[in-house]
């Protein structure tokens, strides 16, 4: 029996009831870009970087479920345009100063935004004081470079099963917190085996000692960036 399908910038996508647009895509092989989804949890939708058109209307591909007919646009210049803005938007809500942090090269909005052109913040840096907690004796927090995409509570919560992170306050105040007492990440059972400790897609959660070791040009996206991870081949 057929699978179902919808089509996804004019060309048939097959997919499995259940599967989101993302999900079905990168099934494909084709990439939509994303900033919050991650394979191995749940969709979160928070960033918005994923929103395609659905029969003309705006979603986020990482929350829809796929549907047989559907008309599924994500590469129109409008929304390219709407996910340079989002990286945009982030870059100036921290503090991302990419040639000084260990992350880079590695990183995915630093990958997302060269990979969509944005070759400037595009507004005024909002240059938040945030703190650097390095009371752990294997990692880092650099609070700065934090998109709230919650990857690292979840992890913390349902795969590790000790609840580090959380988010608190709400808007503009939403921030990431460690749920110790003191707020100091040496307080909790946070070790740096865990999964909390490397699905931060920026550079929050950091391992000591290791930063830099790995030369520019063989960093995990100058290896593989999301892009070509999804559509299966490595970049020329
Ligand atoms: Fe879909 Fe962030 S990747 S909302």
């Amino acid at each position: 029996m057929s699978r179902p399908r919808f089509t996804l910038d004019g060309v048939p996508v097959e997919f499995d009831e259940g599967q989101t647009l993302i999900e079905a895509a990168r099934a494909a092989h084709t990439y939509i870009p994303f900033l919050c989804a991650h394979p191995d949890f749940p969709a979160h939708g928070s960033c918005r970087v994923c929103t395609v058109l659905v029969n003309g209307r705006p979603m986020a591909a990482c929350t829809t479920r796929a549907a047989a007919g559907l008309t599924v646009e994500s590469q129109t210049p409008s929304l390219h345009a709407d996910r340079q803005a989002l990286v945009q938007m982030l870059l100036v809500e921290g503090n991302h100063f990419c040639p000084g942090c260990e992350k880079s090269g590695g990183c995915t909005l630093q990958t997302l935004g060269t990979d969509l052109g944005v070759t400037s913040a595009g507004f005024a840096h909002e240059s938040p004081q945030r703190p650097v907690d390095a009371s752990h004796p294997d990692l880092l927090l650099d609070f700065n470079r934090c998109i709230l995409c919650e990857l690292c509570v979840r992890a913390s919560a349902d795969v590790d099963h000790k609840h580090v992170f959380a988010l608190s306050g709400r808007g503009l105040h939403k921030h990431l917190i460690v749920n110790a007492e003191s707020g100091r990440l040496a307080d909790t059972g946070m070790s740096v085996d865990d999964v909390a400790a490397r699905v931060c897609p920026v550079g929050v959660i950091l391992k000591k000692r290791v930063g830099f070791s790995t030369p520019i040009g063989q960093r995990p996206h100058d290896v593989a960036p999301p892009r070509t991870q999804v559509e299966g081949k490595e970049e020329p």
